[in-house]
């Protein structure tokens, strides 16, 4: 057994007597959703601090726990902070919190975040499925010896985002009003915003919004074989494509503005799925 691994099913056992029952929805709550947990009805609390060998995010606005309860009468589990990799930690450090949730039973994955975006009919507010994403400016998460009780070595990412789910989120938008776009997420390491000629770059390279998560977690659940969905929540326009300068207090604050918005669609999706 690789350290990596042995952290991980060290880190199950320490959680495993906490969990009253099995989840099967695992949700990272990026910023925008911060309070979502507030609608979960049995909750359960395990702080990332008291999970050995956990990392612990560092950012302001990121809290650290998993938050365990039900909401239409499905198991969730919803990570309130994530860890980023511009923090410091090893990348398979990073995606550890997504590996731990698919161990305690979950076998879909919601992913959301704040993004940048790219794609110039977008505005700060839209909401982003995300139908596709680019990593190849991080390092896999799945470097290494690989876990075979995870996965297989040569894990397929041709559809890491389940296309039922992102046909499902396209629905949802019309029958209740919430406008979403489609588009692809592309990762960078962070921790500094783009530069102008960054994000004219990776406009040509396909992508429509930017942001500093959210991808390698996504892979390491899809190497877990896992249904994965996603939401990118604009917060703002990528550098060079307006005149405002990028501060995370402007991100946090149209996050904040989209949040009810944002909460309705992954209820209803929970919900229906
Ligand atoms: N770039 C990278 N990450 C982000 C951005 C951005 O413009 N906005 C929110 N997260």
């Amino acid at each position: 057994m690789t350290k990596h691994e042995k952290e991980l099913y060290n880190a199950y056992d320490s959680v495993e007597s906490k969990i009253k029952t099995k989840p099967s929805i695992a949700l990272v709550l990026g910023s925008g959703l911060g309070d979502f947990a507030d609608c979960l009805e049995d909750k359960t609390i395990i702080e990332y601090k008291d999970i050995p060998g956990f990392p612990v995010s560092t950012v302001s606005g990121h809290d650290g726990k998993y938050i365990l309860g039900k909401l239409y009468d499905k198991q969730i589990i919803a990570m309130k902070g994530r860890v980023h990799f511009y923090e410091g930690y090893p990348i398979e450090k990073v995606v550890m919190p997504i590996r731990l949730m698919k161990l305690m039973g979950a076998k879909t994955l919601i992913v959301t975040n704040a993004a940048g975006g790219i794609n110039k009919s977008f505005n700060p507010g839209t909401l982003m499925v995300i139908n596709d994403h680019i990593t190849s400016f991080v390092p896999s998460p799945l470097i290494g010896t690989n876990i075979e009780s995870l996965g297989t070595r040569f894990p397929d990412m041709s559809n890491v985002y389940d296309e039922d789910y992102i046909k499902l989120l396209h629905d949802i938008s019309s029958e209740c009003g919430i406008e979403v776009k489609d588009g692809v997420y592309l990762q960078t390491t962070g921790p500094n915003y783009e530069t102008p000629a960054e994000i004219k770059m990776f406009g040509a390279l396909g992508a429509d919004a930017v942001g500093m998560s959210t991808a390698c977690e996504a892979m390491a659940a899809k190497h877990m074989d896992m249904r994965i969905a996603g939401v990118s929540c604009i917060t703002n326009m990528a550098a060079g494509l307006s005149a405002t300068k990028l501060n995370h207090e402007e991100v946090k604050k149209t996050a904040d503005m989209i949040s009810d918005k944002f909460t309705k669609l992954i209820k209803e999706f929970i919900k229906r799925i």
